[in-house]
């Protein structure tokens, strides 16, 4: 059986982006594929939360998944710090990645800002523990958003790396960047992509949010006063107009072709309601049953231990042999 790896950091409240990009092209997949769902906590110590609402934010993304389909029956879903060898296999795959890799990638030159030299090592290493995650389970495939591309093209450079070296062993994963939202764009200005850690509130929509909260910033959303076309090519310098196109395709399970197409002629003031409708029957009931999951600590914390006894056997496993193979004296 094919078997996918995925996570997301708990840094906020997940938002639109991560549904459409991430989790809900992991629901089909339960059926088809084997699936390891994580909690990214040990990439999100990078840019260090507080204590209390990291452990908030761990359990809130347990919650999230399960609310928005994940059934814990069919996909193990665990913390990553749960399972020591992420940090342990991380470490061995470091000593085979070169520094000029890591320079070239983009999320962290983003992210370490101007003052490069005060970026700590836990934020230039990421891509490599990204890679022991997924290398780990020896996943086949790896289903997130367009922005994990390149660190996505690392894993399979690191994979192929340690295979040359020390034998075939770990499996290439093929990255799955589905739906017609792999990239969905902020609220506020099109050329940014929506994100957790964006200081306006305005810019996303968090899967916490009521119905008035999502249907006032749909409405509030940046758009132009242009009519829409009867195409998508004719789109190509409306960014905010084809994101907007995009949300309301990917929660209808249509292609963006035919939502442009069903609106061509009208302007925004009939499509944002139309989308605002939408935003909220599908998104209202994952915020109902996340908010009614959180009242529920213990159930989840014993529902993360189940999902960690079953990534634990299978990481402990691959953990041993590339030790071995690497030439450590196994205890
Ligand atoms: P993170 O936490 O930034 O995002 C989680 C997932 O959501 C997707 N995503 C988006 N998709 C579409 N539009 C957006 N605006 C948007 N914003 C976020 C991301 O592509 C991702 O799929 N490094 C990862 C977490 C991680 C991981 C892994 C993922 C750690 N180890 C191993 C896969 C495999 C991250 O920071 O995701």
């Amino acid at each position: 059986m094919k078997r996918i790896l995925s996570g997301i950091q708990p840094t906020n409240t997940l938002n639109l982006g991560n549904y459409l990009g991430a989790i809900k092209n992991w629901v089909p997949m339960q059926k088809t594929h084997e699936c390891f769902l994580m909690i990214a906590d040990l990439h999100a110590l990078t840019n260090p939360p507080e204590s209390e609402v990291l452990r908030r934010n761990t359990r809130e993304v347990a919650a999230t998944y399960i609310a928005c389909g994940i059934d814990p029956e069919y996909a193990a879903i665990f913390v990553q710090s749960h399972i020591t060898p992420h940090a342990e296999l991380s470490w061995l795959l470091s000593t085979i990645t070169s520094m000029g890799w890591l320079n070239r990638m983009t999320q962290f030159k983003d992210k370490a800002g101007k003052d490069k030299e005060a970026a700590n090592l836990g934020l230039y290493a990421y891509p490599v523990l990204m890679a022991a995650d997924i290398l780990l389970y020896q996943a086949t495939h790896v289903p997130v958003g367009e922005d994990q591309k390149q660190h996505l093209e690392l894993a399979r450079d690191i994979a192929m790396a340690f295979n040359r070296k020390y034998g075939e062993f770990f499996t290439v994963p093929d990255p799955a960047i589905l739906g017609e939202a792999s990239r969905v764009m902020s609220l506020r200005d099109g050329s940014k992509k929506m994100s957790k850690s964006d200081p306006s509130d305005m810019s996303r929509i968090n899967l916490t949010d009521d119905a008035d909260t999502i249907s006032s910033k749909i409405k509030k959303a940046t758009s132009d006063s242009e009519l829409l076309p009867d195409n998508l090519a004719a789109l190509e310098n409306r960014a905010e107009a084809r994101n907007l196109i995009n949300i309301y395709a990917a929660l209808s399970d249509r292609s963006a072709e035919s939502v442009v197409q069903e609106f061509a002629g009208q302007g925004f003031g009939k499509f944002k309601p139309a989308l605002a409708e939408l935003c909220v029957e599908k998104l209202s009931p994952i915020s109902t049953r996340l908010h009614a999951l959180m009242q529920d600590t213990a159930a989840l914390d014993a529902l993360l231990a189940k999902g960690a006894e079953r990534a634990r056997m299978v990481a402990d496993k691959t953990l041993r042999e590339a030790k071995q193979r690497m030439g450590l004296l196994l205890s």
